[in-house]
C-alpha cells in the first residue's frame, strides 16, 4: 500500500497552453487513487505564505481542460531570484525552510512542480534536501533538455503558423517582405517548426547567427525567378553573425532579460537592402494564450497521469519526459541547468534547406 494520502500541485514561470489540462489529469488521477489534492497558488508563493493554498476536487477541475492559463496562478517571481541564480543551491535555503514548513504544515506527502526551467530548478534543489516531488516540463519554448516535447508548444506552433497565413496575404497582395517575430527565448523550436509549417523563405533563429546581406540576396533570388512577395520568421532571440540579440530590457534583480525587437531590427534592415516595402508583426504573448490544442492537451494529461503515478511509486525527484511514444520519468538532475537547443543537424534543419529556406548563413 502506498503511503501518499495528500499531494500538492503548483504551476511556476510563465503559463503555457495545457496548465490546466496537467491539473485536472492529476486531481482527477489522484482523487481515483483516493488521494487529496491541494492546489498551491501563484507558484511556491503557495509554499511559502499561508493561505494561499485550496483543496482541489474533481468538480473543481471539470470544464478546464481546453482553457488556456492556470487556475492556480503563477509567477516568474517567487523564488525568481533564486531560480535563475547561478548558485541556485546556496541561496535556496531561505525559500527552502518556509516551503519545507508549510509541506509538513499542509499535511502533503508529495508535491507536483510544473514549470520551466527556473522552477524545476527549484524544484531539484528541494528535492535533494528531501521533498518528496515529481517535475512536469512545461514551456512554449520546447526548449528542456530529456523531453522531445512540452506541452505549450505544439498550440504556439499552431498560432504562429496561422498567423504566418495570414501575413501571406497581405505579402501576396501587395508584394511585400513580411517578418514575423515570435517568442522561443534562447531557442528557436517555434520559428523553425512554424516557419516550415507556414511556408515561410527565411528562418532566423538563435542557434545560426545570421547575415542580413545573405538574407537579402536569398530573398532577392527567389523575386528573380517569379515571386513578389516573401515571408521572414525571425525567433526573438536570434541574432546578426556581428551583432547581438535585440532586447526590451535588460535583465535587473529577480527579472530575467526580455527578448524583443528582431523582427522589427530585420524589416529596416531588408526594405533597405532590398528597396522593397517591408513590414513586421510580433506575435508576442498570443502564442501563449488560448485554447491548447488536441496534442498539448493530450500530452498535458498523460503527463499528469503519470506524475501521479510516480509519486505513488516513491519514484522522486524525477521528471516525467515524452520519449516516443511512452511517457517516462528522468531525473531531474539530468535536466536543470541545460538548454535543449535545435541541434544543427537535425533533420528539420535539413529539411528546411532542402526546400531552399535560408537560414541566413549560406548563399
Ligand atoms: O518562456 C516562455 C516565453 O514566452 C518566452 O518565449 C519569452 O521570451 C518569455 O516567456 C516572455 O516572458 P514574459 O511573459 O515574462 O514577458
Amino acid at each position: 500500500m502506498s503511503r501518499v494520502r495528500r499531494i500538492g500541485v503548483l504551476t511556476g514561470g510563465g503559463d503555457a497552453p495545457g496548465l490546466n489540462a496537467v491539473i485536472r489529469a492529476i486531481v482527477k488521477s489522484a482523487h481515483n487513487h483516493g488521494i487529496e489534492c491541494i492546489g498551491l497558488e501563484d507558484s511556491f508563493d503557495g509554499l511559502i505564505e499561508p493561505n494561499r493554498s485550496r483543496l482541489l476536487s474533481p468538480k473543481d477541475v471539470t470544464g478546464i481542460l481546453r482553457v488556456g492559463g492556470t487556475i492556480l496562478g503563477t509567477t516568474r517571481v517567487a523564488g525568481g531570484a533564486v531560480a535563475r541564480s547561478k548558485e541556485v543551491h546556496e541561496r535556496v535555503d531561505p525559500v527552502w525552510r518556509r516551503c519545507d514548513a508549510m509541506f509538513h504544515q499542509l499535511g502533503l506527502d508529495g508535491l507536483v512542480v510544473i514549470g520551466g526551467d527556473g522552477t524545476l530548478a527549484i524544484a531539484h534543489e528541494f528535492s535533494k534536501r528531501g521533498m518528496p516531488l515529481v517535475g512536469v516540463p512545461k514551456t512554449i519554448d520546447n526548449d528542456i533538455v530529456g523531453t522531445t516535447n512540452c506541452f505549450g508548444f505544439d498550440t504556439a506552433v499552431s498560432f504562429a503558423t496561422d498567423a504566418i497565413d495570414r501575413l501571406h496575404t497581405t505579402a501576396e497582395a501587395h508584394h511585400r517582405v513580411m517578418v514575423a517575430e515570435v517568442m522561443g527565448r534562447y531557442a528557436g523550436w517555434i520559428a523553425l517548426y512554424a516557419g516550415i509549417a507556414g511556408g515561410a523563405d527565411a528562418i532566423l533563429i538563435p542557434e545560426i547567427p545570421f547575415s542580413i546581406d545573405i538574407v537579402a540576396k536569398r530573398l532577392q533570388a527567389r523575386e528573380k525567378r517569379g515571386a513578389r512577395f516573401s515571408i521572414v520568421v525571425a525567433a526573438e532571440g536570434a541574432a546578426p553573425k556581428d551583432g547581438k540579440r535585440a532586447l526590451i530590457k535588460e535583465a535587473a534583480g529577480a527579472h530575467v532579460e526580455r527578448l524583443g525587437g528582431v523582427g522589427r531590427m530585420v524589416a529596416a534592415q531588408l526594405e533597405e537592402l532590398m528597396g522593397k516595402e517591408t513590414r513586421s508583426a510580433v506575435l508576442g504573448h498570443l502564442q501563449r494564450g488560448g485554447a491548447p490544442t488536441s496534442f498539448d492537451r493530450t500530452l498535458a494529461t498523460r503527463f499528469g497521469a503519470h506524475a501521479v503515478e510516480l509519486l505513488l511509486r516513491g519514484e522522486t525527484g524525477q521528471m516525467v519526459a515524452f520519449h516516443p511514444p511512452n511517457i517516462v520519468g528522468i531525473p531531474l538532475a539530468d535536466v536543470v541547468g541545460k538548454t535543449r537547443n535545435v541541434p544543427l543537424d537535425s533533420d528539420v534543419v535539413a529539411t528546411a534547406r532542402a526546400l531552399g529556406i535560408t537560414f541566413g548563413d549560406e548563399e
